[in-house]
Parts: structure tokens; C-alpha cells; sequence
């Protein structure tokens, strides 16, 4: 499969920094698929974040004693309620008023890597495709004849 890149790695953003060190590649190592922690990617626009008690469904018992799953137990019982706040690692500015959607992506075959690198062995969630940046879209929309009409993207 041909990544597409646009630009050179070291132009982009560093990631930013998280509550707690998640890795990706130990989850994918132990088989749990995209879709068990970003329910959304095949119906919604959002791919989302899973909630705590996902995360803790598991983890009351997996790796109970590794220090960040140690960090990450306390916060969810001392939160009230509060979700991890996880920062976002892949930003289009609200001020160019996008609308994009995970779904029809997802359901025409896009692979998650072709976007978003191959996440499942990162350990830090890092950017590797600049998505802010229209031309990026509209390349693509024209190679898979989906629509470059401005309503498609912008409200
Ligand atoms: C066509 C490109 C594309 C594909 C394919 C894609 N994404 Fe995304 N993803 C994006 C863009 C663009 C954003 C930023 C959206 C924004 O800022 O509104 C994003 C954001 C996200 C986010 C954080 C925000 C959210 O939507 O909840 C997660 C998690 C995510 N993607 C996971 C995935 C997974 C998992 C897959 C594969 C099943 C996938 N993505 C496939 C482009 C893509
Ligand atoms: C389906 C079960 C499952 C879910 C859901 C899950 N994990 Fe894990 N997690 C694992 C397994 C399995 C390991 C590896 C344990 C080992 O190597 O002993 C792991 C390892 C970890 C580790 C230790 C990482 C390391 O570097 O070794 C942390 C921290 C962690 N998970 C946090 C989370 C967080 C935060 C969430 C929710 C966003 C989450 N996990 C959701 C099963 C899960
Ligand atoms: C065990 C739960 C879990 C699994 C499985 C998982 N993720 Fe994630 N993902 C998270 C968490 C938690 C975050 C937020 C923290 C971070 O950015 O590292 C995240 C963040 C991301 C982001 C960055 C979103 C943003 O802010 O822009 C992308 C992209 C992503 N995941 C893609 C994937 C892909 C692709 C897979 C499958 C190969 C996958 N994830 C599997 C829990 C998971
Ligand atoms: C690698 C290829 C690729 C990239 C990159 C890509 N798209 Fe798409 N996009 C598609 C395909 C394929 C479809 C599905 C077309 C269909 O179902 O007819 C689609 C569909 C869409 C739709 C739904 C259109 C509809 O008719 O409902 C929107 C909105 C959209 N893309 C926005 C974006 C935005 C915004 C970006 C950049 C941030 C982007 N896309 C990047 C391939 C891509
Ligand atoms: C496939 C999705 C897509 C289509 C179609 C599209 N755009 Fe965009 N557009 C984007 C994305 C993503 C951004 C934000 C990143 C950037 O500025 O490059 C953007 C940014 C812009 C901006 C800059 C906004 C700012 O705040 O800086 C303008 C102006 C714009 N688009 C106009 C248009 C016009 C006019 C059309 C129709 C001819 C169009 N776009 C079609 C995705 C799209």
C-alpha cells in the first residue's frame, strides 16, 4: 500500500504530551483491534477516545502493578467522573470551518495508515501526514473520484 506523504516528518508538530504514557504498539502487540478503544470509525465522524471504565474494564486486573496503569487506576477512582484528557494529536483548525468524517473513509477502504501512519507500532501517537492542509484532500478526492465540491468539506 502507497503511504501518502506530504511534506518532510520534521515539519510537523511534536506530539504533545499526554496524562499518562499510552502505547499503541503494546496494545496491538496483545491483538486488540482499532475499533475495541475508537468505537466510531465506521459509523461516525469522530473515530472518539474510549471512556475510562474501558479502559479500567481491563485493567483491574491486566498489568495492575505497571506504574502507569498504577497513574491511570487512581485517577479514574479519585475523578468523580471526569474522562482522561487526552490531547489531540491530529488538528484541523476550527477556523476553516472542515467537517470531516470517519465513516465514508472507513467504508470506501481507506486504510487508518494511509492517514495516519502505521499508529499500531508507535508508542507515543505522533502525526506523520499533515491533515490540515487541503490539498492533501483534494488529491486524494480526485484519484478516488470522491467529490471536490467546497459544501463536501466546508459548512
Ligand atoms: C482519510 C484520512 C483518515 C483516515 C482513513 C482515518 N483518519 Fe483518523 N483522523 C483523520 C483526520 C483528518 C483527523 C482530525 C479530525 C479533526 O481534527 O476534526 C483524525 C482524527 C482521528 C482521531 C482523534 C479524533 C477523533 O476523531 O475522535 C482518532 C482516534 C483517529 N483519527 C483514529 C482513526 C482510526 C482508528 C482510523 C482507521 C479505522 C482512522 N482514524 C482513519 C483522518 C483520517
Ligand atoms: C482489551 C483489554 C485492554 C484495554 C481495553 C486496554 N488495555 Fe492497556 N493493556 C492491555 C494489555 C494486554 C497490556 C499489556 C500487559 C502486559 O504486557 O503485561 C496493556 C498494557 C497497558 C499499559 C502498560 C504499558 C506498557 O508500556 O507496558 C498501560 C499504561 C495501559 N495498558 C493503559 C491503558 C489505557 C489508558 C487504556 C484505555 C485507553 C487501556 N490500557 C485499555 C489490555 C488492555
Ligand atoms: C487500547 C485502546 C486503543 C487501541 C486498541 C487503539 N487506540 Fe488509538 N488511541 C487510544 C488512546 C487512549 C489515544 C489518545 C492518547 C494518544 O494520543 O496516544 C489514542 C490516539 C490515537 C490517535 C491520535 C488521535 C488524535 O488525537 O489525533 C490515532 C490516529 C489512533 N489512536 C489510531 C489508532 C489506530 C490506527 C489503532 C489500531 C491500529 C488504534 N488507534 C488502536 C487508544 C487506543
Ligand atoms: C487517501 C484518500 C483520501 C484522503 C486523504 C481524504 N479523503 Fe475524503 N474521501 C475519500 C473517499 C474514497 C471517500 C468516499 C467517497 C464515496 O463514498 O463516494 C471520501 C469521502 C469524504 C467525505 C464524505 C463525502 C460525502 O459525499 O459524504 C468527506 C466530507 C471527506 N471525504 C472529507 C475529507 C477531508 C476534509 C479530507 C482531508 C482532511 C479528506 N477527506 C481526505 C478519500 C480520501
Ligand atoms: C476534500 C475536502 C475539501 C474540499 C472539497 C475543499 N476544501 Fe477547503 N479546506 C479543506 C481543509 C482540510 C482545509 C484546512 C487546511 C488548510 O487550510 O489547508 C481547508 C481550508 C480552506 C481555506 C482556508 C481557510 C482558513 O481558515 O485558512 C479556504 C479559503 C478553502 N478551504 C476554500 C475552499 C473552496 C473555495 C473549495 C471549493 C473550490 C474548497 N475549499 C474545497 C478541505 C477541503
Amino acid at each position: 500500500m502507497a503511504l501518502v506523504m506530504v511534506g518532510c516528518s520534521d515539519e510537523l508538530p511534536p506530539p504533545p504530551p499526554q496524562p499518562i504514557a499510552f502505547s499503541h504498539s503494546v496494545h496491538i502487540e496483545n491483538e486488540i483491534e482499532c475499533t475495541r478503544c475508537h468505537e466510531g470509525v465506521e459509523t461516525q465522524a469522530q473515530a472518539g477516545l474510549p471512556a475510562m471504565a474501558a479502559c479500567a474494564s481491563c485493567h483491574r486486573r491486566q498489568a495492575a502493578d505497571h506504574p502507569e496503569v498504577v497513574k491511570f487506576m487512581e485517577q479514574y477512582a479519585n475523578g468523580n467522573g471526569e474522562p482522561m484528557v487526552w490531547r489531540k494529536v491530529h488538528v484541523i483548525p476550527t477556523s476553516a470551518m472542515v467537517h470531516f468524517k470517519h465513516s465514508p473513509h472507513v467504508r470506501a477502504g481507506v486504510d487508518c495508515a494511509t492517514c495516519h501512519g502505521d499508529v499500531g507500532s508507535m508508542t507515543v501517537a505522533q502525526q506523520v501526514v499533515d491533515v490540515a492542509n487541503m490539498g492533501w484532500c483534494l488529491d486524494c478526492h480526485r484519484e478516488q473520484d470522491a467529490s471536490i465540491d467546497c459544501m463536501t468539506c466546508h459548512h
